[in-house]
């Protein structure tokens, strides 16, 4: 329609959509948030600015930008009763089943911004979503390790908010490293939104029939948490501490070659990309950043950079255009930073709420949106009698 594809009308009661937010063009490598390159964004934005941006259509002036920042800042404590919520888990409970279900439960926390044909209360749940997601996510982890749950403080940035509520204690504050704080940012931002991927197509199925945005997101949660596609970056490393030394690559590297074998190199390969992930070349180097600024000499995170030139100087991996996404890198970053792997998807989908709230509010906006109804190729049995049988 705009020049960079047609679609029928017909599929758009399929599932199939109009959007505007972000353009990807696999073969070149290419992804755009509302024109802007991810790497500009990458490079010289903050993720507060990208989310006021992908919600807004427009990079905010000053100004914009500094109500913005406030307003979300204002948004990120949790009604507090999601403390008694949280204490329902098993402590051993997987970070993204509570985190499916403290977002699912947050409609019946906030009643003032269900009505989903309101444009303000749509973008004040939008906004409630993006302000609380870092602060539920750090809850599934203090809740996971036994540590109390630390408040949100305001003086903090969106991404030092999260680092602390993360890793302080009452016993000492948790030191804010800005190099650590810049790689979290930009983690969220490489992780922000990419066009109808599984997790943002459920999201807006789901707002199709008109349920409220807090289960809508929780929906993306939950198509996220998959290891085909958010769990990637867990899966990743427990593919790494598998392999577990260099030695061993070469095994692993066999057994994704072989047909016969349901093995897959996580952290690798593409639906769309099919030369490079432009985001994963950014979070490459910063990815190298992190393991210098840290100084960190982890044997794990030497298999990986081992892994990575293997595969890229094998034909075969060349040849089926296989080449590390942006879950192979984030995956390192996070664990260089001390996060535990069973909390990568929880960070994945605290920076794709802005991607999905975007994606549901433009739905919304759209005149004559229909409930989605995806059809099928039918091939099961022509129809034939039903006999009864004796019960
Ligand atoms: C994300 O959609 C999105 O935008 C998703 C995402 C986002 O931001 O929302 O980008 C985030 O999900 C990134 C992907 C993270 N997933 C992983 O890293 C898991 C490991 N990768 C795969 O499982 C796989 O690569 C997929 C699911 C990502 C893509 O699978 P496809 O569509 O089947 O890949 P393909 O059709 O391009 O495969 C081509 C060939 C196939 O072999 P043949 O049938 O042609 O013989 O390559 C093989 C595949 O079997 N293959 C792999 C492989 N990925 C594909 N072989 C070994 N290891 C792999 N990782």
């Amino acid at each position: 329609a705009n020049g960079y594809f047609t679609y029928d009308p017909g599929f758009m009661a399929t599932g199939s959509c109009e959007s505007t937010i972000t353009y990807i063009d696999g073969a070149k490598g290419i992804l755009l948030h509302r024109g802007y390159s991810i790497e500009e964004l990458a490079r010289d934005s903050d993720y507060i600015e990208v989310v006021y941006m992908l919600l807004h259509d427009k990079t905010p002036n000053t100004e914009e930008y500094r109500d913005f920042k406030d307003t979300i800042t204002r948004h990120t404590l949790v009604h507090d009763q999601i403390n008694n919520f949280f204490r329902g888990f098993r402590r051993d409970a997987h970070p993204m089943a509570m985190l499916c279900g403290s977002v699912g439960a947050m409609s019946s926390f906030y009643h003032d911004d269900l009505n989903i044909h309101d444009p303000e209360q749509r973008l004040r749940s939008a906004y409630r979503l993006v302000a609380k997601m870092p602060t539920l996510v750090a809850m599934c982890y203090k809740y996971n390790i036994g540590q109390p749950f630390v408040y949100p403080k305001n003086e903090l940035s969106y991404a030092e908010n999260f680092l602390n509520m993360m890793f302080s204690v009452p016993a000492e504050d948790y030191k804010i490293s800005p190099a650590v704080a810049k790689a979290v940012d930009r983690i969220f931002i490489l992780h922000a939104d990419h066009e109808q991927n599984a997790s943002t197509s459920t999201v807006r199925l789901a707002g199709s029939s008109g349920a409220n945005p807090y289960a809508c997101i929780a929906a993306g949660v939950a198509s996220l948490w998959g290891p085909a596609h958010g769990g990637a970056n867990e899966a990743c490393l427990n593919m790494l501490e598998e392999i577990g030394t260099v030695d061993r690559i070469p095994e692993f590297i066999a057994r994704a070659k072989d047909k016969d074998d349901p093995f897959r190199l996580m952290g690798f390969g593409h639906r769309v990309y099919k030369n490079f992930d432009p985001r994963a070349t950014v979070m490459r180097e910063s990815c190298h950043e992190v393991l210098a600024e840290l100084n960190i000499d982890d044997p794990l995170l030497n298999v990986a950079m081992e892994l990575e030139r293997i595969a890229l100087s094998d034909p075969y991996f060349a040849e089926k255009k296989l080449f590390p996404n942006v879950d192979f890198y984030s995956g390192i970053i996070l664990k260089a930073i001390g996060i535990p792997t069973n909390m990568f998807t929880c960070i994945f989908a605290l920076a794709r709420t802005v991607g999905w709230v975007s994606h549901w509010h433009e739905m919304l906006s759209q005149p004559g949106q229909k409930i989605g109804r995806p059809r099928q190729l039918y091939t099961g049995e022509a129809q034939r009698p039903y006999s009864k049988i004796d019960k």
